[in-house]
């Protein structure tokens, strides 16, 4: 019996190529932020058309296909057993690429849903809602026939995530179909509202957070060559995450029109979600230990012990911003965007590359990728690039929050909202050569992967590879 490799070898290259793609237009709204004149005044080269088209293709398409391709190739190896279902597999591969492609059409053109990381139109959402019901299929079929006793927490967190999304996804898109590109939502008022960041926040919770959290409880310890630091620890963390994440969306809605009771309760529960948070985090970093000195000659354990840091560091502010105060002061500001950009650049990203250059020579049949010293060039690139996105927009949005609070002794403001435009512009323009320089490492990945898949022809790996976590598998 073989692994079904063609599958995730299609989305390990679609992974780099959408990360391009996502990536490339995060600089161009940067740069218009900037420049505004660079949408050129056609309408789907505006920002308020790009940003969508950016959340999308980055969360989604890049780290989408990041997720669906390592999850198809972790629960194999780990339940020792070939995918089930290969033309379900093949199937969800070209759905989601038709959903990206959807997505990469219609939010151009203005359809929107004007909810936020569920911008898509109904057509879409419902083709969205067929591709995740086959790729739970896939993934839970081969859960059901493993050769193994044991289901290895990695694929917890995966089965978290196919599950959570599907509730998520459905949920939070239910609504009026008037035309084939216009719906409105069910709910009103406050309840979307509340609704819309159930949605959000669980979404950076079980796709931005839980899906990625598997991918480093299998890459990291194969990386290490050392067994997860405490797999007890690894139990209660997925525990304790699944159950508290849920209860934390109201930290989006502070000071509107949601009772203040709930606010309150969302602030409590984000204060409690950093316990959980950090002991993965801990988990993933003490993995290392014994193994240390290979972060001196492996650069792809670099990208994980960097990933695990901004994870330590996203959920450490997550928290603070959850704070009713400190939220006074973070939000509608940069300060926002530079906590984004920490989890989604300095975790995902980084997560999803460490990832991806630890699973693409295996594929192969090798052990590391085409150029190592090209794997190294791009962990500097993009941490430095990293660095200067989130430091400028932490500056930037602090001052931005203390501007618009600053009073004279007469009650009016001290500042016009113009000055405090005016006042970032620098940090934009940090922002943007810290982007385009998380960018060109792209490139270079992209190059290097081409490489390591052209070098030979794909070996077929027998089922039931030894596995390194001993007696767990
Ligand atoms: C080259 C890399 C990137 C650049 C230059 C970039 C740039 C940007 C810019 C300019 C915005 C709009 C900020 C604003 O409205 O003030 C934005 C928003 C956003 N980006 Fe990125 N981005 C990059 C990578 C990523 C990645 C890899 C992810 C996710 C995995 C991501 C997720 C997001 C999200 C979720 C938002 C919306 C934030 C919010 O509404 O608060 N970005 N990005
Ligand atoms: C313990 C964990 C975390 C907590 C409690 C938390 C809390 C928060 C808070 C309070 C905000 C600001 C809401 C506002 O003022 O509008 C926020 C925004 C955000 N966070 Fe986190 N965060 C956590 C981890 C993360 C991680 C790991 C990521 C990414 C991988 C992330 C992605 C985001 C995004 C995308 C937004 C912007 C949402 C929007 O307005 O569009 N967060 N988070």
């Amino acid at each position: 019996m073989t692994y079904n490799d063609k599958v995730v070898r299609q989305f390990v290259v679609m992974t780099v190529i959408w990360g391009i793609v996502g990536m490339l237009v995060g600089v161009i709204i940067a740069a218009q932020l900037w420049l505004p004149a660079l949408n050129f005044d056609l309408p789907w080269l505006t920002y308020s058309r790009l940003r969508p088209l950016h959340t999308n293709a980055v969360i989604f398409a890049f780290g989408g296909s990041a997720l669906i391709g390592t999850s198809f190739y972790v629960v194999q190896r780990t339940c020792h057993v070939r995918l089930f279902a290969g033309g379900l597999a093949s199937f969800v591969f070209w759905g989601w690429q038709l959903v990206i492609l959807a997505a990469a059409i219609s939010l151009p053109m203005g359809w929107t849903q004007g909810k936020e990381y569920a911008e898509l139109e109904w057509p879409i959402d419902i083709l969205i809602t067929v591709v995740w019901v086959a790729y739970a299929i896939v993934f839970f079929g081969t859960v059901i026939k493993r050769r193994v006793s044991h289901i290895y927490v990695a694929n917890w967190f995966y089965a978290a995530f196919i599950i959570t999304i599907a509730l998520l996804h459905i949920v939070n898109n239910l609504s009026l179909p008037i035309t084939m590109t216009k719906s409105y939502p069910v709910y009103t008022g406050a309840v979307d509202a509340m609704v819309q960041w159930w949605y959000g926040h669980n979404a950076v919770g079980f796709f931005l957070t839980a899906g990625f959290l598997a991918m480093m409880y299998y890459f990291v310890p194969k990386q290490a060559e050392g067994p997860v630091y405490s797999y007890r620890l690894s139990i209660v963390h997925f525990w304790a995450l699944i159950s508290i994440y849920m209860w934390a969306g109201p930290h989006h809605l502070h000071y509107t029109a949601l009772p203040d009771w709930v606010q309150s309760l969302g602030m409590v529960f984000s204060l409690i979600l950093l316990a959980p948070s950090w002991g993965g985090m801990i988990n993933g970093v003490m993995t290392l230990s014994g193994h240390w000195h290979k972060l001196r000659t492996d650069p792809v354990l670099k990208f994980m012990i960097v990933a695990l840091s901004f994870y330590g560091m996203s959920t450490f502010e997550g928290p603070m911003m959850s704070i009713k105060t400190v939220n006074a002061l973070s939000h509608y500001t940069d300060w926002t965007i530079g906590h984004v950009h920490s989890g989604a650049l300095g975790w995902v990203a980084m997560m999803t590359i460490g990832s991806l250059y630890s699973l693409t020579p295996r594929l192969m049949g090798q052990k590391v990728m085409y150029s190592v010293k090209a794997v190294d060039a791009h962990f500097w690139i993009a941490t430095i690039g990293i660095v200067l996105y989130i430091a400028s927009m932490w500056i930037a949005g602090v001052m931005q929050g203390l501007m618009w609070r600053a009073f004279n002794d007469d009650g009016t403001l001290t500042y016009t909202f113009i000055e405090t435009i005016a006042a970032t512009k620098p940090y934009y323009v940090i922002r943007l050569l810290g982007g385009t320089l998380f960018l060109a490492g792209m490139f270079i990945m992209a190059w290097n992967t081409f490489k390591t898949l052209a070098q030979s022809k794909a070996p077929e790996f027998k089922a039931a590879e030894p596995a390194i976590w001993g007696e767990h598998a």
